[in-house]
């Protein structure tokens, strides 16, 4: 049946069954393949996007459920200060090893942020748990979720 959703504030129309996981149509509707399927089962976090500024695992969330929300993609993240904070500190401090899981790695983060401008390292290591990281790039990412707070704090 037809949906109607909003991803990166344009509405797309697409025609799927109710139960259909977010994530594919994102990736094999939309061509969105910056977000990434791992397990399937919200055990991993690559697959994370947000819901209305909320992150969530697309691998378990239909599309029937999703409504009018805003869904806000990896592709979306540079079009904020934030983002663009994220990334910059992404890229400064080398983060990524194969990449795989750093969008959703990415999209936690930025959630944190926005919840939490100045996270100590426990709030990060709570907040990004649920993101694996198969290469262990835990530390950097612990290191760029700092240096990128603190960007939002100085408007770099
Ligand atoms: S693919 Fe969704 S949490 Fe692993
Ligand atoms: S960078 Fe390879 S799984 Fe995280």
């Amino acid at each position: 049946m037809p949906f109607t959703i909003k991803v990166n504030e344009t509405l797309h129309s697409v025609d799927v069954d109710g139960d259909t996981p977010l994530l594919w149509v994102l990736r094999d509707l939309l061509g969105m393949t910056g977000t990434k399927f791992g397990c399937g089962m919200a055990l991993c976090g690559a697959c994370t996007v947000h819901i209305d500024a909320q992150p969530v695992r697309s691998c378990i969330t239909t599309i029937d459920s999703v409504g009018t929300s805003a869904i806000t993609t990896v592709e979306a993240v540079g079009r904020t200060p934030a983002g663009q904070a994220v990334q910059k500190a992404w890229l400064d401090l080398e983060v990524v090893q194969c990449g795989y899981c750093q969008s959703g790695q990415i999209m936690s983060g930025l959630a944190l942020l926005a919840s939490k401008p100045h996270p100590t390292d426990s709030e990060i290591d709570d907040a990004m748990s649920g993101n694996i990281c198969r290469c262990g790039t835990y530390v950097r990412i612990r290191e760029a979720i700092k240096q990128a707070a603190k960007s939002i704090e100085q408007g770099d």
